[in-house]
């Protein structure tokens, strides 16, 4: 297949165009600068310049592609994430970037689209196991997210396929995780919410593997990650691979500090990415998160 990329020279990006090329597909990544588009020739992918919000260069892009996958984010990285206004970016590109990317993908006839959506979606549902029916919780944090799937559902009630995958959060050799590893290996506290409250990750490299089996799954919504980790465990894993005896948790100001947008990183989400797994054969290559998930971070 010939699979259009936004947010090709992410994270998420990076693993799908390495993911696309070993299933054999061409990929053409959407690139906003001359940096991007050259990380995104290097990686073996055609860059096409443009943004989420350039629904002409979108179109060009796409024609005579089969699928989109829709990775574009701004995530703010560490402390940036307190800052007034730190999700503004994140949250257009998922409000009004989603619409043009699925608007452009119909005027260029391409008839898949997977769009990378959040877990963080669902409400606490403390022990209990979450699937795709568990109910969500709305809050300013979360909106955003939804809306991005509803412009992708539309697209597939006007004859396309959709597929979003609510990802787990990303915990590798990311830009955030080494933000937590640096505190974390200068013995600062990095957790948040309560320890034994479960959380979802997923390493980068199982965003890509993922993507791929999406342009085959039925469309729908879908969980994606590794098995889920309770927050003690989790803060501690990056602790030990950073060199310590354990972890820190963050003191609960500083979650009332960042309101909703620290809520969602505290909820206990126990989350089953088994339906995708049954409806697409897909398998994480980290299915439980141990500290080598950290070996790039602890090599520098
Ligand atoms: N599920 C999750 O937990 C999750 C999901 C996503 C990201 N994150 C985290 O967020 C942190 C930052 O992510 P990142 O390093 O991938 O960088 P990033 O700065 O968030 O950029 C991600 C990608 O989106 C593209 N992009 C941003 N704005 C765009 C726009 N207006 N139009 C088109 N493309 C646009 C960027 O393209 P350019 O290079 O051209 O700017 C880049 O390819 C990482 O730690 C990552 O793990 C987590």
């Amino acid at each position: 297949m010939k699979v259009f990329l936004t947010g090709a020279s992410g994270v998420m990006g990076r693993s799908s165009i390495d993911a696309l090329h070993q299933a054999g597909h061409t990929v053409i990544g959407l690139a906003r600068t001359a940096e991007s588009a050259a990380q995104i020739s290097a990686a073996g992918a055609e860059p096409c310049r443009g943004d989420v919000y350039d629904g002409d260069a979108l179109v060009a892009g796409m024609r005579g592609c089969d699928a989109v996958a829709n990775l574009a984010t701004k995530v703010p990285v560490g402390t940036a994430a307190l800052r007034p206004g730190s999700l503004k970016e994140v949250e257009r590109i998922r409000v009004v970037g989603s619409k043009v990317v699925a608007i452009a993908a119909r005027e260029a006839g391409v008839e898949r689209i997977v769009q990378q959506s959040l877990s963080f979606i669902y409400a606490d549902n403390g022990d209990e196991w979450i699937d795709e029916h568990s109910p969500i919780d709305l809050t300013g944090a979360t909106e955003p997210v939804v809306v991005a799937e509803h412009r992708m559902a539309r697209f597939a009630e006007k004859g396309g396929t959709s597929v979003s995958l609510r990802f787990g959060l990303v915990t590798g050799d990311d830009r955030n995780t080494a933000w937590m590893f640096r505190r974390a290996r200068a013995g600062k506290a990095i957790g948040m919410g309560a320890k034994t409250s479960w959380m979802h990750v997923i390493h980068p490299a199982d965003v890509g593997s993922a993507v791929v089996h999406a342009l085959s799954a039925p469309g729908g919504i879908y969980n994606v990650g590794a098995e889920p980790v309770q927050r003690g465990d989790y803060v501690d894993t990056i602790a030990q691979a950073a060199g310590q005896k354990q972890g820190h948790f963050l003191p609960k100001w500083v979650e009332r500090l960042g309101s909703d947008k620290l809520e969602i990183l505290t909820r206990s989400q126990r989350i089953s990415s088994q339906l995708f797994s049954d409806r697409t054969g897909w398998h994480p290559t980290y299915p439980k998160l141990t500290p080598d998930w950290f070996d790039a971070l602890a090599r520098v």
